[in-house]
Parts: structure tokens; sequence; C-alpha cells
């Protein structure tokens, strides 16, 4: 009898602890709409040929079993709703990857998709009254969201409700491009004066995004074309025109502008892929790279449990998440010094 009574209430906990009932943890997972763009600038080759982008899988992938393994309901929701498209090479990338992998599903002809992210909430359709039962919202970056993020008024919403609301803000790689035009009520900048990271301008230039013809484009020969070419004929990848003409930008350069404490590690081709890099800011949460989709969701979950803890110890807020860690990969010489932990970076309260 005694041990049937303990075995059904060793089941009720682990019940509620699978369930989180006694954690509330509610996340908004927020993934980019566009999946290819036309270059209208560049190389013959590349002029009026789509290229493929999207978010990108693992930051996606790695994030969303963070959250899920402790306990929370996500909510994935893009600028449009709909669709949010998975850079397609990332199903090669993580073709080894099981955490990935267990969230790719085969369509009919063998093409891989990721069925979570389908058939998204639109930004829009999420009202401020609904952002009240969110605890974090977490922005993944991938190539495509430099395209839609930066311009996007609801995800400027959201994140300006979340953090006046003192919810978490997260964002990896080039997610923060959601929060480098966001203001707060008072038209102040949301990211202004805090420290952060994103994907950075060295990394761009590895992955060839920006190369020296990057912002060679018309109307903008004087200031970035190399000295004797002019955008019909500097070589190389070039950054669609319609980044600059819609007012876009590499992100460390976007953040720096908006007033950011930009910190970035320094990173070379055969690693940066897999050293996650992340800064907390009090409630702002943000990791460099594609490698980094773990940790960031790691210290915005941590962010929202120590909240949680310091509302009711009413422990020293500020004090306790000004912190950073990374992996230990020498600083840049340019960059702030930062504190560099490899582990237990999770305060104590
Ligand atoms: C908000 O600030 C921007 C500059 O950052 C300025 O152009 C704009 O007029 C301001 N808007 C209001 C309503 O104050
Ligand atoms: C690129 O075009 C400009 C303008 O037509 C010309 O002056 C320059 O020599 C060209 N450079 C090369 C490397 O073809």
């Amino acid at each position: 009898m005694r041990a049937i009574y303990v075995a059904a209430l060793l089941m009720c906990a682990c019940f509620a602890l699978a369930h989180g009932a006694n954690k509330r943890c509610n996340v908004l997972s927020i993934v980019t709409n566009v999946g290819s763009w036309v270059p209208t600038t560049g190389p013959a080759k590349y002029i009026g040929v789509p290229k493929p982008t999207g978010y990108w899988l693992a930051e996606f992938t790695h994030s969303y079993t963070v959250f899920k393994n402790a306990g929370c309901s996500i909510t994935v929701a893009s600028p449009k709703g709909g669709l949010g498209p998975a850079d397609p090479p990332g199903f090669n990338f993580y073709a080894n990857d099981p955490v990935t992998q267990a969230l790719v599903a085969k369509r009919a002809d063998g093409s891989p998709y990721v069925p979570v992210t389908e058939n998204t909430i639109s930004a829009a359709a999420i009202t401020n009254a609904q952002l009240a039962d969110f605890d974090i919202v977490f922005f993944v970056g991938g190539t495509g969201g430099m395209w839609d993020f930066p311009y996007d008024d609801n995800l400027h919403r959201i994140a300006r409700v979340m953090w006046e609301s003192g919810k978490v803000v997260s964002a990896v790689c080039h997610g923060p491009m959601a929060l480098v035009h966001a203001k707060l009520s008072d038209n102040s900048s949301l990211v202004a004066g805090r420290s952060m990271t994103g994907f950075s301008n060295a990394e761009e230039e590895l992955l060839g995004t920006a190369t020296v013809c990057g912002l060679c484009y018309p109307g903008n020969e004087a200031a970035a074309c190399p000295v004797g070419l002019t955008p019909a004929n500097c070589s190389g990848p070039h950054m669609p025109s319609e980044y600059p003409t819609k007012g876009s930008f590499l992100l460390e350069d976007g953040l720096k502008a908006a007033g950011a404490v930009y910190v970035s590690t320094q990173q070379d081709w055969s690693t940066f892929y897999f050293r996650p890099h992340v800064v907390r800011h009090g409630r702002l949460v943000t990791g460099q790279n594609p490698g980094a989709g773990r940790e960031t969701a790691e210290a915005a979950y941590d962010t929202h449990r120590l909240l949680r803890l310091t509302k009711k110890k009413s422990c020293p807020v500020w004090s306790q998440f000004a912190d950073t860690f990374c992996s230990p990969v020498q600083q840049t010489a340019a960059d702030p010094p930062v504190k560099c932990k490899t582990n237990g970076y999770i305060p104590k309260c």
C-alpha cells in the first residue's frame, strides 16, 4: 500500500516536472520567412538567379530542444506567419546531429523539412495582451533574417513589450537583426548601452556575404568600391542591392551604430561554427554564431529561472545577471575586455 502510494507520488512529481506545471515557461521562438533572394547586382551569372536562404537549422533545433527539455512550451512565430524556411545547407551540415534530426522529417519526394516551422503564427497576430503569457522571446538567426527582421514593426513591438514587462529578450547569430532598430516606449534604443554579441563582420567575410565588393553597389561606388572597380566589374559575390536600398547592414555594424557595446570572440574559419559565445546583459541574452544555439537558449532559460528566484528571494537582479561567458577563445585586441568563463556561468542566488 505504502509502496503504491510512494510510486504514485513519484509519478505525479515526474509528470509535473515533465509538463512544467510548477515552473511556468512559455517561449516565443521567432524565425524568418525569407527563403530566397534574387541578386540584382554582381557578376552576370548571379543576377536573377534565386539564392536560397532561411533560418539556420541548428539555431532553431538546438534552442527549441533546450527549451523543451527545460519543460517550456514553445510557440513558433515569424514576421508574416506560415512557412519559416530552413536554409537548405543546414540539412546536410547537421545530417549526423541527432538533436537536429529529431525535428526533421522527409517529404514524399525525400526532401527534408522541419514540421514545427511549416505553419508559424504571424507576429502581427500576437497581441500585447497575449505577450503577457510569454516569458522568453528568442530570435533565431540565419541570413534570411537579414531581410525581414530589421524592418518588421511587429518584431520591434514584441521585443519592446517583452523587455518593458521584465521578460527575457534573446537572440542568436543574425537574430539580433530584429533588435537593432527596436525602440522602447520613450523612443530610446533597446540595445543602446547594452553588451551584446551577434554574427560578426569577420564571420560575414568568411562566409562571403561581405567581400571586397560587398558594399560596391550603384550609388555607393566612391565609398565602397575597390580602386579601379565599379559595381559592374567588381568580382565576387555582392551583397544584394536590396540590402542597402532598404537600409540594411551587417549586424555588427548595425549594433554598433545603434549604440550597443558589441563583443565578439576572435574566430577562424575552421572553428567558428562550433564555438559558442554568449553575452548576457541583464535580461538581454545574445549568442554570436551558429554554434551558440544551445548555449544562448540555456542562458536565456537560466535568466528566466533567476528572475523567478529573485522575485521570491529579492536577490539583487542586475548585478547577478551582468555576466558574459564564452568558449576559451582569445578576445580580439579591439574587443572590450570580457570575463570569459568556460563553465559555471550560472550565478548563485
Ligand atoms: C525617435 O527618435 C528618432 C531618432 O532616433 C527620431 O528621428 C524620431 O523623430 C523620434 N520620434 C519621436 C516620436 O520622438
Ligand atoms: C571597371 O570599370 C571601370 C569603368 O568602366 C573601368 O574604368 C575599369 O578599368 C574597370 N576595371 C576592370 C578591372 O575591368
